[in-house]
């Protein structure tokens, strides 16, 4: 039986990112850590494993929870839905007035929102957080976006500061991001951005690949590269360590016997759903998620194999191959720096909607270590908002409009090759597409009123005067005033 109330800190459900939150957690100064599973098993093999975390291990329910200094507070690791339920519900009949429980599990901010509203009837705290960086973040240092009240955050935010990722101008990546569902928002849309940037990296790879005919190991070479430029990042670095990757079998690159069908546990397509509700145009996240289901539609591939694409089989120039590489180095800085630019539109967007007074610059600033997306043009994000609290789109900010200026000949230069050449570059191309749209001074949605008012009577407003007007269509075709201005 473990000493009464002797840990300040629990954890329930001990998987991979469960047990590496526990021993990060174990690791830091002042904390003891009281640790739960379902089957007993992990508990064990976790606390037998790691004897110098010094563990406080539990059976059951009831001895975690007594296990637990007051205020309790117990961070839930398991995976997200029924089974996150079933724990809060388990905690929720033990736990008191003012204690803390956190959902670390990448939830539904939906769900979140719920539960928080059913828990806080008890007064008991809950917390949905969101937890990147996998299993070595989990363990090093992850990022960490925690909703809930601001005074769960007094009592969590000491603690999560400790195991934080730090930032390389020596800040801990949280904040307390926003009450109730705010930070399962957040890594919602964190996670729909890294979806955006890999489907970018990738489009890079093959336009390389195929227009240069380059070696996976050279272009891993190419992204060595770049990481050392405005574009370094986790996922660029990761991406030249698994093009670099020889498969043992068959000696031939990892990634020509993976199969090219991308799988998704759903938090992209959940933030573009709610992009869809929240009418905000994340069109570069949208075409990543689609990507990955066209890839994952084997029959239907199959089928259309053998339907004809350009007439001419395309190659870079022989010597045109670095300035090629160049410009799809521009390219995907420029698209990137676009998905991001949707990305925190949608922060925005669900802040007004559901309430949260979300600091956008310290969203950016927790984002720049610990987690999937971390790179260095965060801190350029955070700049941004530091000098212009209500920068409408990030893209304007001058950092930026200069950056996608200077790389929009590239960019330009690589969809129109794509187009030709038959390569499908969905995301770089609906990046340009976004670009061009925004800065556009008219758009054919004048037309789309027009047909619209024609077919439903839906009205239109005009450029010259206010009002709301109709045409009839059926009649004489002159225009009435449906909705008299009040001028
Ligand atoms: C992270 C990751 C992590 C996971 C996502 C995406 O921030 O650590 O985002 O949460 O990679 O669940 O996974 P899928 O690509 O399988 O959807």
């Amino acid at each position: 039986m473990p000493a009464t109330g002797s840990a300040n800190i629990g954890v329930v459900g001990l998987a991979v990112m469960g047990s590496n939150l526990a021993r990060n957690l174990a690791s830091r100064e002042g904390n003891t850590v009281a640790v739960f599973n379902r089957s007993p098993e992990r508990t064990h093999t976790l606390t037998s494993e790691h004897p110098e975390a010094g563990f406080v291990p539990s059976e059951g329910y009831d001895e975690f929870v007594a296990s637990l200094a007051k205020p309790r507070t117990a961070i839930i690791m398991v995976q997200a839905g029924k089974g996150t339920d079933a724990v809060i519900s388990e905690l929720v009949q033990r736990f008191e007035p003012g204690d803390i429980i956190v959902d670390g599990g990448n939830a539904n901010f939906h769900d979140t929102i719920r539960r928080e509203k059913e828990i806080s009837s008890t007064g008991i705290h809950f917390v949905g957080m969101g937890v990147s960086g996998g299993e070595e973040g989990a363990l090093n240092g992850p990022s960490l976006m925690p909703g809930g009240t601001a005074q769960s955050y007094e009592t969590l935010g000491p603690i999560l500061q400790t195991i934080a990722a730090v930032a390389p101008d020596g800040e801990p990546c949280v904040t307390h991001v926003g009450t109730d569902g705010a930070g399962h928002f957040v890594k919602m849309v964190h996670n729909g951005i890294e979806y955006a940037d890999m489907q970018l990296i990738a489009e890079a790879y093959d336009l390389i690949r195929q227009g240069t005919g380059k070696t996976p190991a050279e272009i891993a070479d190419v992204f060595a590269e770049w990481n050392t430029g405005e574009l370094e990042s986790y996922l660029i670095e990761i991406t030249a360590e698994v093009l670099r990757q020889t498969d043992a079998a068959t000696g031939l690159p990892l990634v020509d016997v993976i199969l090219d069908e991308a799988g998704a546990k759903g938090t992209g397509a959940w933030t573009v759903q709610n992009a869809l509700d929240l009418g905000v145009p994340t069109s570069g996240i949208a075409e990543a998620v689609f990507a990955r289901s066209l890839s994952s539609k084997r029959a239907q591939r199959e089928a259309a194999a053998d339907l004809p694409g350009p007439a001419e089989a395309w190659k870079v120039a022989d010597g045109d191959a670095d300035a090629f590489i160049e410009d799809v180095r521009r390219a995907l800085y420029a698209s990137k720096i676009i998905a991001y630019s949707q990305g925190f539109d949608e922060i925005v967007a669900g802040a007004e909607q559901f309430g949260w007074d979300v600091h956008k610059g310290d969203i950016a600033k927790i984002w720049r270590a610990g987690c999937i997306i971390r790179a260095r043009f965060l801190n350029r994000i955070a700049e941004a908002y530091a000098d212009d609290p209500s920068l409408v789109a990030l893209v304007v900010a001058p950092y930026f409009r200069d950056a996608v200026a200077g790389a929009q000949d590239s960019w330009r230069r690589v969809v129109a090759i794509a187009a030709q050449a038959g390569i499908p570059t969905p995301a770089f191309s609906s990046s340009l597409a976004y670009y061009d749209g925004l800065r556009a001074e008219r758009l054919p949605a004048a037309l789309i009123q027009g047909q619209r008012d024609f077919f439903g009577a839906h009205t239109y407003k005009r450029v010259d005067r206010p009002g709301v007007f109709h045409t009839l269509w059926s009649g004489d075709r002159s225009e009435i005033e449906t909705t008299p201005s009040s001028h």
